[in-house]
């Protein structure tokens, strides 16, 4: 059985190698997108317009789908991004909340904080930071955020309680937890769950949504709820059916 270390290592190793890729625009398909080759089929893809960025952010999508769109973010909020990779969906958030808000962007993976934070000083961003963290154990304090959005990593997380208890505890009260994520219908086995390549291209790290749900009632959040559901693709082969899906929760 893989340690709460080995997985964390294979991820790691995963995303910095992704994140040295050239910064020239690279098309999604060889992206190596959380979703693998069509990132669009499979999670219903942006709903926003992706030209508010430049083509080489709008081209670095590791997602699973859009939590921009989901977060319905408003000018002054101050928004989490957990697993903020290349910094996407947190330069997308950064226009939403205007120059009075605030997006932090957490991620484990050095080499992806220093290829957003290039990206955010090249773009001339100041309304967006980076922090080095692990998102079980966020370096934030208590109580700050209005929105935590993410997309396809808290499946990338040994312990998704722990993520979500974090969640809470840095959400203001009546804060939103919008995130595009991988679930399951079904349990995969634990020989499946050994497969770090698999663990770490967001496929056997899922849990079932009906946990996942209760995962986030039992820390504390209302109205949990997933919103949309589509098939991953290439994910075939495995014990349980495997999801992504687009998931809302509210601190009360
Ligand atoms: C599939 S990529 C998604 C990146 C970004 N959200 C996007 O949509 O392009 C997963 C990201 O989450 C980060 N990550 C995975 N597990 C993490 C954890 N436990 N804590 C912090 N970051 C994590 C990885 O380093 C990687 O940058």
């Amino acid at each position: 059985m893989s340690t709460r270390q080995d997985i964390h290592a294979a991820v790691q190793a995963r995303y910095a190698r992704l994140a040295e890729q050239t910064m020239d625009v690279i098309p999604l398909q060889q992206a190596e997108s959380c979703c693998g080759d069509d990132t669009n089929a499979c999670c219903g893809g942006y709903l926003v317009d992706l030209s508010e960025v430049p083509d080489e952010v709008a081209a670095f999508s590791l997602g699973c789908g859009d939590p921009i769109s989901i977060a319905e973010l408003q000018p002054g909020e101050i928004v989490v991004d957990l697993g903020s990779g290349g910094g996407l969906d947190a330069f997308l958030a950064a226009k939403r909340v205007g120059d009075k808000g605030l997006v932090v962007g957490i991620d484990m993976t050095p080499q992806m904080i220093e290829r957003a934070t290039r990206s955010r000083d090249k773009q001339g961003i100041t309304n967006v930071d980076f922090k080095l963290g692990n998102i079980e154990a966020i370096p934030l304090p208590n109580n700050v955020a209005d929105v935590i959005i993410s997309n396809c990593v808290i499946n990338l997380a040994p312990d998704k309680k722990a993520v979500f208890a974090e969640a809470f505890r840095v959400l203001k009260s009546g804060g939103r937890f919008a995130v595009a994520d991988i679930v399951t219908r079904g349990e995969l086995t634990d020989a499946e769950r050994a497969n770090m390549d698999a663990w770490s291209e967001c496929m056997t790290g899922a849990i079932d949504v009906d946990v996942y749900l209760n995962q986030l009632r039992e820390v504390g959040f209302v109205d949990a709820q997933v919103t949309h559901v589509a098939e991953y693709p290439m994910t075939g082969g495995f014990s349980a059916q495997i999801l992504s899906a687009r998931i809302t929760a509210r601190k009360p």
